[in-house]
């Protein structure tokens, strides 16, 4: 079977058929760093969980903050913080240019239902329990390591974790693989949920 075969059939577990179109037509209105069967397994993380607080590290152009943003708005529940540097950005820092000019826009049907945190993940005061915890921020090993360790603590029991990027890329050559690798997957407290494409899913246990 194929890569893009074996992909499929995975997805098809997490899956509503009528969410294929609804996410396609969300995420074309961005400039997405993140495919759609990946979006479909976000979107499923929160219809399953059902999230009060939900934080996002990497937001860029807002593909994966809308998809999250319209599956709370459908639950009738949550909110979303959403983390990025956002113009603080610059080619050597982040991802550069004016990219939040494009968030601002994707998220406009989602206001009330977000906030907007501009800032270095690392440097933000944080002291809230999580329910969801979506981490796409900086990739080097030592940054993802530095977003579990800040904030996975503050996910409540029950809560999920998503990371993205998880495999073998040419842009993060699997070091968000070693990170998770040596934390996460190590621990008892959290159970691995799956992988879709390079989308990696634990829930908290204890
Ligand atoms: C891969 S993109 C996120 C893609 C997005 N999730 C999507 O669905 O298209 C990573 C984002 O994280 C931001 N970023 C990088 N390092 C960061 C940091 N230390 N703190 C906050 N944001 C950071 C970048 O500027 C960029 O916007």
């Amino acid at each position: 079977m194929g890569m893009r075969a074996y992909y499929f059939r995975k997805l098809a577990r997490y899956v509503q058929p009528k969410e294929f179109k609804r996410v396609k037509v969300v995420r074309d209105k961005t400039n997405p760093q993140i495919s759609i069967p990946e979006l479909l397994f976000l979107r499923w993380g929160i219809r399953t969980l059902r999230p009060q607080t939900v934080v996002e590290i990497g937001s860029f152009c807002g593909a994966s903050t809308s998809i999250m943003a319209d599956q709370l708005q459908r639950l009738g529940k949550g909110r979303l913080y959403a983390i990025d540097l956002f113009s603080l950005s610059s080619p050597g820092k982040g991802h550069g240019g004016d990219y939040w000019k494009t968030f601002d826009q994707t998220m406009k049907p989602y206001i009330g239902w977000f906030e907007k945190i501009e800032g270095d993940s690392r440097m933000i005061p944080w002291d809230r329990p999580i329910d969801f915890l979506f981490i796409d921020g900086d990739h080097s090993e030592a940054g993802v390591s530095a977003d579990i360790a800040k904030y996975a603590p503050f996910v409540r029991q029950g809560g999920g974790i998503f990371l993205h990027d998880y495999l073998d890329s040419p842009e993060t050559n699997s070091l968000v693989k070693t990170a998770v690798d040596r934390t996460l997957l190590r621990d008892a407290t959290y159970r691995k949920l799956g992988v879709v494409s390079s989308l990696v899913a634990f829930q908290k246990m204890r």
